[in-house]
């Protein structure tokens, strides 16, 4: 399948940047996930991770500009292919942002996925996550542990917990979420473009889910 451009779209531990990984494992398509390039560029001691850091362990947004600046060198080169964006857009502005972008590159969304989730199962898997420091891999201690304790079973890197994964700063991102993401679901309702999921079920069950979504949307 050749050039879907997808928006998964959900609240923090919905599980955006897991299906993302199984959509390119599956597919082929390009992932561009804000928070995995935010937190490489504060691993990295950039300009940008600069700029970012403090804003992500209070669980606060990026300011757009930051944000809309890393998407837009992303997304150059890569729409051809097909993409999966995660976790962008996530404010209104983003939202706009997005829309003048893909003008631009004579291109189009084809889904935004909304992954629903109720808030107690979010705040399980958020405290129970791990993440390789090398790859990225993402892990949950219960629900997709790794073989070896605090290894990754793909490249061997050391499994860590994030910095706003903790119970006050996981308070202050669902906030963030009520407050400036949620309306993006009507947005993207209006344009007739928003596929709701129910993904509080394990990560194959939601995957299968997506899969339907995305061969009714796909161009083959
Ligand atoms: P970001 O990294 O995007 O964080 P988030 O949106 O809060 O989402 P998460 O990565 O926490 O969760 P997820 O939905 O990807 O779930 P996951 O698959 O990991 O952003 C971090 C920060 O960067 C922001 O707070 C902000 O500061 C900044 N930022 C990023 N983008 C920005 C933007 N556009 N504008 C402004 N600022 C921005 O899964 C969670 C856990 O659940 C894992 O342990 C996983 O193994 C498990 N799990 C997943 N699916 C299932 C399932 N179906 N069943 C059981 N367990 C599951």
């Amino acid at each position: 399948m050749g050039g879907v451009n997808l928006v998964i779209l959900g609240p923090p531990g919905a599980g955006k940047g897991t299906m993302a990984g199984m959509i390119h494992n599956r597919y082929g398509l390009a992932v561009l996930s804000t928070g995995d390039m935010l937190r490489d560029a504060v691993k990295k001691g950039t300009e940008l991770g600069k700029k970012a850091s403090g804003y992500m362990d209070k669980g606060e947004l990026v300011p757009d500009d930051v944000v809309v600046g890393i998407v837009r060198e992303s997304l150059e080169g890569t729409a051809d292919g097909g993409f999966v964006l995660d976790g962008f857009p996530r404010t209104r502005a983003q939202a706009e942002s997005l829309d003048t972008m893909l003008e631009n590159e004579d291109t189009r969304l084809d889904a935004v996925i909304n992954l629903e989730v109720p808030r107690e199962v979010l705040i399980q898997r958020l405290s129970r996550r791990r993440q390789c420091s090398e790859c990225g891999k993402i892990y949950h201690l219960d629900n997709m542990p790794p073989a070896r304790e605090g290894v990754c079973d793909s490249c061997g890197g050391k499994l860590y917990q994030r910095n706003d994964d903790k119970p006050r700063t996981i308070e202050v991102r669902l906030k963030e979420y009520r407050d400036n993401t949620l309306e993006l679901v009507d947005y993207y309702r209006k344009k007739g473009l928003l596929k709701s999921v129910d993904a509080s079920g394990n990560a194959d069950a939601t995957f299968a889910l997506l899969e339907e979504i995305i061969s009714s949307v796909g161009h083959e």
